[in-house]
């Protein structure tokens, strides 16, 4: 007979899996707001402007149409057939329609690409610092996440600083450019190095290209656009932070057999299928709301310059990150331990940031600040780091 201790406990499967540090941070400002406190809020992760209108009217005409029942499980074929136009014009990877499936977001689409390829003992290698959830699609996958330093591995060489972290376990490269925390753009070298190998050891690659509308200085490269990559790699997209839509949880991926098969049966048994107004809504942004992007990037830019700016005036050494929209400085100045020096810059400015350790131990001694926010708040929150620090 089982004891209640077996019986009342979580699948092993979710056991590693943990929980993300950065509710934690949330809830600490709601609490110093609720105590009145104003704070400078710089540790978000979602982009400043609203949805486009065209995308928020494209959803009240699927609705007023009753565009409101299942969708075929892979995406209605209009908005597919867009996402295969934009990847191959955009992104220059030689996908077809068919090599498109729309996800619940950027998030949903990474759980589908893990899930497709790592098994239990799998190593994956990852750039780090990284984008801590990665490390729990993988433990949820029952594989092992191997960090290899970006900042090395961009001074020693990207191939020979993967080859010293990969072993006869290691089954895929997380790819992210731009990157989150450091804003990090990969150049097209970089990425035809990592392409050459992942073709050599013969690897998949996970691309994720959440922010590849917010670069700043160099270029884009899609992975999958080079040669011999579209095979191998898995590319997930997402709308919510090109679009300012990450409440709508909005994604594709582009993937060919057999990583699609994997996909499409990771959705249809996580969400069976995405919403239908939904993805109306979403072919806006490709049909209607394209010209945005560059609007949307020149105010980022201005962010950015004026944040690293005073950055850099307090002490807090940071260059320009090249994508994205996150500063990274080193703030060993304030405590080396980034988790006691965002406490001692939210106590004494209310300057509320993440710590860098929240992503590897290779962000420690670092803060990430989202630049994406007001002018006013991004003046007001070094106004008061400049008084108070
Ligand atoms: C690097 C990176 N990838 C993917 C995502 C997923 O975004 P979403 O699930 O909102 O599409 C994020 C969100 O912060 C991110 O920073």
């Amino acid at each position: 007979m089982s004891t209640s201790q077996s019986v009342f406990r979580l699948a092993k499967r979710l056991e590693r899996v943990g929980f993300s540090d950065i509710v934690n941070i949330r809830n600490r400002i709601m609490e110093l707001r609720a105590s009145g406190a104003s704070v400078y809020q710089f540790e978000g992760g979602e982009p400043f402007l609203n949805t486009p209108e065209s995308i928020k009217q494209a959803m009240t005409r699927a609705l007023l149409e009753n565009k409101t029942r299942y969708a075929p499980s892979s995406g209605i074929a209009e908005l597919r057939a867009a996402l295969a136009a934009k990847v191959r014009v955009r992104n220059l990877i030689p996908a077809r329609d068919e090599d498109l499936i729309v996800m619940n977001g950027g998030m949903h689409g990474l759980f589908g690409a893990f899930q497709s390829t790592v098994n239990p003992g799998d190593e994956v290698l990852v750039f780090s610092p990284f984008w801590t959830p990665i490390k729990d699609l993988i433990a949820h996958c029952e594989g092992t996440t191997v960090l290899v330093p970006t900042t090395d591995a961009r001074r020693d060489g990207l191939g020979q600083t993967l080859a010293r972290h990969t072993t006869a376990r290691t089954r895929a490269i997380y790819y992210n450019t731009p990157q989150n925390p450091s804003g990090v753009v990969f150049t097209r070298a970089e990425a035809e190095t990592v392409a050459r190998f992942a073709r050599e050891r013969n690897l998949i690659v996970i691309a994720d290209e959440a922010y590849e509308d917010l670069v700043y200085d160099g270029e884009h490269v899609s992975i999958a656009s080079l040669e011999g990559m579209i095979e191998r790699t898995i590319t997930t997209f997402t709308l919510s932070k090109s679009y300012a839509m990450t409440g709508w949880r909005m994604g594709y991926v582009v993937a060919a057999e057999p990583w699609m098969t994997g996909l499409r049966k990771t959705l249809l048994y996580s969400t069976n299928g995405v919403s239908t107004p939904s993805q109306w809504a979403a072919l806006a942004a490709f049909t209607e709301a394209s010209s945005l992007l560059a609007t949307a990037r020149e105010a980022y830019r201005a962010r950015r310059d004026l944040l690293i700016a005073g950055l850099n005036d307090i002490g807090l050494r940071c260059l320009p990150p090249a994508g994205a929209f996150y500063a990274f400085p080193d703030v060993t100045r304030i405590h080396k331990l980034s988790r006691a020096a965002a406490e001692i810059l939210l106590d004494r400015a209310q300057v509320a940031t993440v710590p860098g350790i929240v992503f590897g131990e290779h962000g420690e001694s670092h803060l990430r600040f989202s630049f994406s926010t007001s002018i006013e708040v991004i003046e007001a929150g070094l106004d008061s780091m400049r008084r108070r620090l």
